[in-house]
């Protein structure tokens, strides 16, 4: 669906700008493959890490990555991103658990507890609808200027929480981290 398809083998490779792959994205609306398995697991991340330089991301953008056969978002979010995530109350939450696999497994849906700094800047979820699995459009897509997936109306928050529609879950954060100022890893 994407040049990134073309060509394997390189961490560049894997790399592509929002503008070339929402855009693709949007207009297909496309079911992406194995929707039973849309988090991959634990180990399988792990045997499968790789490194995202995102030293070219601006505030306010976002790229998109292939990593193991699915989409991830990596956002780089703005100050008004973080205030809008953090003033949530989390009584209006569909999903209050963080569903992110870096931290404890029962942990809120707290807008700190989805990012991976402590800043709140940078935010990495699987690019995958948990209703049917469609990529969701981002860059403040839908009601909550986050993100929203047009197969079935689901809208997400700036932290991609789930906020109405059928999606039943926010996106889930894969485990990740920073392994240097621009250096991001993925599993
Ligand atoms: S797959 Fe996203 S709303 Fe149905």
């Amino acid at each position: 669906m994407s040049h990134a398809d073309d060509h394997e083998g390189t961490r560049r490779d894997f790399l592509y700008y929002a503008t070339a792959g929402v855009g693709a994205v949007a207009t297909g609306a496309a079911v992406w493959p194995l929707i039973n398995q849309m988090n991959p697991s634990a180990d399988v991340q792990a045997l499968s890490s790789i490194r995202v330089d995102v030293s070219g991301v601006e505030t306010g953008t976002q790229i998109t990555v292939k990593w193991l056969g699915k989409p991830v978002f990596i956002r780089r979010r703005t100050e008004a991103d973080i205030a809008s995530g953090r003033e949530v109350d989390l009584g209006d939450l569909i999903d209050d658990n963080a569903r992110n696999e870096n931290i404890d497994p029962d942990a809120d849906a707290a807008d700190q507890n989805r990012t991976l700094d402590e800043a709140g800047e940078w935010l990495v979820m699987m690019g995958v609808c948990t209703h049917l699995g469609c990529v969701p459009i981002g860059d403040g897509a839908g009601d909550f200027d986050g993100w929203f997936c047009p197969c079935h109306g689901s809208h997400y928050d700036a932290a991609g929480r789930i906020r109405k529609g059928p999606a039943p879950e926010n996106l889930p954060v894969p485990v990740a981290a920073f392994e240097d100022d621009t250096t991001i890893k993925l599993g």
